[in-house]
């Protein structure tokens, strides 16, 4: 496993284990800890996912120690403001059962965004959070949040794959050397990605599946990757890309298929307000 090291100099793994839109029905609890089992040490959680109970419980039965085991969750809006994200907070430590989280990210870019920053900042100089970061962050909306933030970001976790490679994005964050953690890493599975002839031509020669070549081309890119699967074998094999290394050439042929366009956009309008409704964590 490639290890990368935060402006804060702290370090992660480069490929966590997301657990977006897993059930709190034992569903995550039993995933975590299968990915435990197979050898993956950053498990990346948000209160919004509704799941960090079950993340820390795993984490907490795994039988590995604490240290080894990364852990990343995210504010939601509703606590957003300097006060409720203090408590905001303290509950996902809470729900987690942690005496600290790893990483702890803005989970979103609208609202009180500095007041809940400050919040997050002091978190860290007490030592309930190692690294705090952000998320869906484009070049415009980070530039103009994080002018005046004490702490620079860590991390900004946005959506990037081959076909929406953010390069722009990537120019503005690498002056603050903030890392990028790559959401739908794999395209979420869409076929024009998967079944990319650049992409299986490469497969075809590592003796690996399409995930395996994107994944180690995002890795191979200096990307924290979060690839989501529910399939045991897959779950195995996503992070099994560190015995291969792509050549200047086939980085190129990934690198031509950019679009520079993704599912989201965090700067249409309403986009922050859809979310605070669609999205309850309490009253
Ligand atoms: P499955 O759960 O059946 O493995 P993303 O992480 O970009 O959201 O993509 C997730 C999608 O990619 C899921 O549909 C998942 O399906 C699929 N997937 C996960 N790992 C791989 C892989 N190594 N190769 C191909 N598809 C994958």
């Amino acid at each position: 496993m490639n290890y990368i090291t935060l402006n804060d100099g702290n370090k992660l793994p480069a490929v966590g284990f997301g657990v977006f839109m897993i059930p709190a029905d034992g569903s995550t609890y039993n995933a975590v800890l299968k990915a435990l089992n197979v050898g993956y040490r950053h498990i990346d959680t948000a209160a919004a996912y509704f799941n960090e109970a079950e993340v820390g419980k795993a984490v907490r039965d795994s039988g590995i120690s604490r240290e080894e085991i990364f852990v990343t969750s995210k504010l939601w809006l509703q606590d957003y403001g300097y006060e409720a994200a203090k408590k905001g907070i303290d509950t996902s430590l809470s729900k987690l059962g942690l005496d600290y989280i790893d990483l702890y990210l803005l989970h979103q870019p609208y609202g009180d965004v500095a007041g809940a920053w400050k919040a997050l900042e002091e978190a860290k100089a007490e030592g309930k959070i190692k690294s705090i970061g952000v998320s869906n962050m484009t070049p415009k909306l980070y530039t103009e949040l994080t002018a005046d933030f004490a702490t620079k970001p860590a991390v900004n976790q946005v959506e990037c794959n081959p076909l929406f490679q953010q390069k722009a994005l990537r120019e503005v964050l690498a002056k603050d050397d903030v890392k990028l953690e790559a959401w739908y890493p794999l395209g979420h599975g869409d076929k024009s990605l998967l079944e990319n002839p650049a992409i299986t031509a490469l497969a075809e020669k590592y003796g690996k599946n399409a995930g395996q070549i994107i994944l180690r081309f995002e890795v191979q890119e200096g990307f924290i990757v979060l690839p989501k699967s529910t399939n045991p074998e897959r779950i195995k094999g996503n992070i099994d890309i560190f015995d291969f290394a792509l050549t200047d050439e086939e980085m190129d042929s990934i690198r031509a298929l950019d679009t520079g366009k993704g599912s989201h956009d965090p700067e249409a309008p309403g986009v922050g307000e859809m979310l605070l409704n669609h999205y309850k964590i309490h009253d």
